[in-house]
């Protein structure tokens, strides 16, 4: 699936089919996810991958009850390592950006998963303490999100959504275009017509460079020839 058509249409399933998920899916995610940017290439994320019923059970409940979650036959807690972002970055880099790090990850979960014909869903509404405790995450990790992964059984509702004006502003915050197509349309316009102005220039700059190159060229084979 071509990048574009993956973002546009992927979309959050919450109902799974009675069908384990291939193994080399579940790798292909996780490879995904390790992936994804971290500030200073901390690759700070971490996934504690659960098959167990009794265990998604357990966390379901304490998802808010979101029972929905028991459907899924594998679920992905991602997790921050705090303490390098902590050492490099200070209060930043352990508050913002190790959540920033495990966000990038999980999209590209997200992505990967829709990609490979899978359903999945960000969980973020759960018991933190709960989940450490059943989890045994320490004292210098965070869980991040809950991922759900399963075969969809249900066609996702229909999705509402804002208008790219609402959440695109130019040169300051607030200042919004009203037509975004449009005046992308017409930077398209002036950009090819810079190029065209530009294209000469462009041509015999390569056909210089050209010559010269050809001049060194010879000039070296001559060198090796009077030797
Ligand atoms: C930080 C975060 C937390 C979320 N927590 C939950 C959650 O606890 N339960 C849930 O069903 N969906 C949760 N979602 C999924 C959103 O509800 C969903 O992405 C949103 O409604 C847009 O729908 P879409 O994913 O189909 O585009 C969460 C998403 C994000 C980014």
């Amino acid at each position: 699936m071509e990048a574009r058509d993956c973002i546009n249409t992927r979309r959050s399933i919450r109902k799974y089919l009675q069908k384990p998920v291939e193994f080399d899916k579940v790798t292909a995610i996780l490879e995904a996810a390790t992936k994804a940017p971290s500030a200073g290439n901390t690759q700070d994320y971490r996934f504690i991958v659960i098959t167990d019923k009794d265990l998604i059970g357990k966390i379901a409940e304490h998802c808010t009850e979101q029972y929905w979650i028991t459907t899924a036959p594998l679920i992905i807690v991602v997790c921050a390592d705090l303490e390098k972002a902590k050492a490099h970055y200070g209060i930043r880099g352990e508050r913002l950006y190790t959540t920033q790090n495990a966000a990038a990850a999980i999209q590209n979960m997200l992505l990967t998963a829709h990609n490979l014909e899978l359903g999945s869903c960000w969980v973020g509404s759960f018991d933190e303490d709960y989940v450490n405790d059943l989890l045994g995450i320490p004292g210098h990790a965070r869980p991040q999100a809950i991922i759900p992964i399963g075969y969809p059984d249900e066609e996702p509702r229909e999705k509402e959504e804002k208008p790219i004006e609402d959440m695109v502003f130019f040169n300051s915050y607030g200042n919004k275009i009203e037509n975004m197509h449009f005046v992308t349309q017409e930077y398209n316009k002036e950009i090819s017509k810079m190029l065209k102005k530009t294209e000469p220039a462009v041509q015999s700059g390569l056909e210089k460079l050209k010559t010269e190159a050809e001049k060194l060229f010879d000039k070296a084979r001559d060198k090796v020839k009077k030797k």
